[in-house]
């Protein structure tokens, strides 16, 4: 994971502007962080263990430059202390590196530099990098050439900024981790994504995997590196319509908060942007009618999937499967050339999911992905791509994201259908406006409900048909920010054995649907539960009588859209849960926003 950052000026200072680009990708990792600054001809570093604001005070006495990197750590190679933050710095202090990904056999390389005498002040595979290229820039006194000889050496997932003593330019490699550059006028940035340096530019080039980079306060140079040689390569600058505004928390305590509360108006927007999916459906249709369509994707973006694969049975009578992404290397034997891969993934960078397409292409299927993240890998390595338009997502926790995934998976089915173009988008507006006017006393509800379950241990998430992946959802959502266990499972399955767990004021929230004969049998489940001690807390379709202990009543309209109703209150129990027992919900532990390992 990681999120790494680097800026170089004609004028000016970079500390105060490398904190706050570092502070939007916190995200990415926490553990540690750290920057280095070129000033008056020498490298300084600043790190330490903690948040940015823990480790960088710049009102302390912080040396400043016009050019510096930084960094923040989610830990993979040695453990979270300070000599394991990054930036590392060569043996002379020469070069300062910040890096993002994992080296493969870094040890190899590690054990060869200290045979020549290297010393190395941490357990991090990225220190290699430094030693490499102070090597390198003994044989070889071009700062670009130096580095691209010490890149060439390196295998494994990398995005790479560096700085060198005595020259005012950062040095860029990217190898399957996320890495942009921004442009400025006098000023250039690069950073893991263009969430870092929206408040600087919206004027991004992306690199690719296999390419180096220089960037000065005035030019931008790419190259590719090829068996060692290095090629120019024309990139195009692109913009991006982010505004910087929505990495703003505004009024709301925590990201998390104000991103449920966002889902109303982006409901309503990709009502209005129906047309905008019509080319990828058309692909998706004939794709499949050639193959299998085959969705990928991890965590809440598996879920988001799940309910896809429903909708495309149901609306678009087409057949599809759906593999958790770091299960498809050994789940994906029978996909050939004739298949199609729809990756869902909100970052457009987990790994596991970038893997599974990179398996999925070498046997010559065809990748079409649904992304929130404008240059992001994901886009670059499929064949179509759309985005699902929610705008840029700092909480850890997957919330508008996971219903712009939905509504965009029923906007796809729908045009595949044909018959209910129109229809989801009134149905879009309508949940649209049914929230906007209910999100008030959904929060309440929500509020209410955590305060039943801040003190258990256990809690499960019942769902039948389209709300089984909601179910699923909830379980996900609850888990990850307050740390109580929950489980998700399909209401009917539940009997099957986790019925054993049910004791005296276990708390399970079920789903009700709307339809009639799937309803009957979740009370049936409902009375299961309930008969040996459990606490029922129904979401549900207002005006019915479900038995339980406590009831969430919505205005449900469909069975089909209700998992974009159900899904909120689910997303504020967690967060209400979460912040009454003190936990950041922006930032649980041990978890990223991106995950960029496998
Ligand atoms: C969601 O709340 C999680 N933090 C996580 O499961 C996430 O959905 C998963 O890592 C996939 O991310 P992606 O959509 O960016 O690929």
């Amino acid at each position: 994971m990681c999120g790494i950052v680097g800026i170089v000026k004609r004028h000016g200072k970079v500390v105060r502007d490398l904190i706050n680009a570092l502070k939007k990708l916190e995200y990415r990792g926490y553990d540690s962080a750290g920057i280095a600054i070129l000033s008056d001809g020498e490298i300084y570093v600043t790190k330490g263990v903690g948040t940015i604001d823990k480790v960088i005070d710049p009102t302390k006495d912080i040396k400043d430059g016009s050019v510096g990197i930084g960094h923040t750590r989610w830990a993979t190679h040695g453990e979270v202390s300070e000599e394991n933050a990054h930036p590392h710095v060569s043996c002379n202090r020469e070069v300062a590196v910040v890096h993002n990904g994992t080296l493969d056999g870094f040890n190899a390389i590690r054990n060869q530099l200290m045979n020549r005498g290297h010393v190395f002040s941490s357990e991090t595979d990225t220190e290699v990098i430094a030693h490499l290229i102070e090597e390198k820039l003994n044989e070889i006194r071009d700062p670009v050439k130096a580095f691209s000889r010490a890149v060439y050496e390196l295998k494994g997932s990398y995005a790479i900024a560096s700085i060198i003593k005595g020259h005012n330019l950062i040095l860029l490699a990217r190898n399957k981790s996320p890495l942009v550059i921004g442009i400025g006028n006098g000023e250039n940035y690069c950073a893991s994504d263009v969430a870092a340096l929206l408040h600087k530019t919206n004027r991004f080039i992306f690199l690719k995997d296999g390419e180096i980079a220089l960037i000065t306060p005035d030019s931008v140079d790419v190259w590719s590196l090829n068996d060692g040689i290095m090629e120019k390569v024309n990139r195009r600058v692109e913009i991006v319509d982010w505004s910087p505004q929505l990495l703003d928390k505004g009024n709301y305590e925590y990201f998390m908060l104000k991103e449920i509360y966002e889902q109303p108006y982006i409901l309503k927007k990709l009502a209005k942007s129906v047309y905008y999916y019509k080319r990828f459906s058309d692909q998706l249709l004939k794709y499949s009618e050639r193959g299998g369509i085959s969705i990928v994707a991890a965590g809440t973006s598996y879920h988001a999937g799940l309910i896809g694969k429903f909708l495309l049975s149901k609306l678009a009578g087409a057949r599809s499967e759906v593999i958790i992404a770091s299960e498809f290397p050994e789940w994906s034997s029978h996909i050939g050339k004739d298949d199609v891969i729809l990756a869902i993934s909100q970052s457009g960078e987990t790994a596991d999911v970038l893997e599974a397409v990179r398996i999925a292409k070498s046997k010559e299927a065809k990748v079409l992905a649904i992304t929130n993240v404008p240059g992001s890998t994901l886009t670059r390595l499929s064949d179509e791509n759309v985005f699902i338009q929610a705008g840029p997502e700092v909480g850890v926790a997957a919330t508008k994201t996971f219903l712009a995934q939905v509504a965009v998976l029923h906007i796809l089915s729908s045009l595949i259908s044909q018959e209910r173009t129109l229809q989801i988008k009134e149905e879009l507006l309508d949940i649209s406006d049914s929230l906007e006017s209910s999100m008030r006393y959904i929060d309440s509800a929500s509020r209410k409900i955590s305060s039943l379950l801040m003190d258990k241990e256990h809690v499960f998430f019942l769902g039948r048909g389209i709300n089984y992946p909601t179910a699923l959802e909830g379980a996900l959502k609850l888990k990850e920010i307050s740390y109580i266990h929950a489980e998700g499972y399909p209401a009917g399955e539940y009997k099957h054995g986790p019925l054993a767990l049910i004791e005296e004021n276990v708390p399970s929230i079920v789903l009700i649907p709307i339809d009639d004969k799937i309803r009957k049998k979740i009370i049936y489940n409902i009375m299961e539960i309930c008969s040996r001690g459990a606490f029922a807390i129904t979401i549900q379709p207002k005006d019915i009588d479900v038995p339980s202990d406590f009831s969430l009543p919505l205005d449900v309209k469909s069975e089909l859209t209700s998992p974009m109703l159900y899904v909120v209150p689910l997303q504020l129990i967690a967060y209400y849960t979460a912040t009454s027992l003190g936990r950041n919900p922006d930032k649980p532990r041990n978890l990223a926003k991106s995950v960029t390992v496998e």
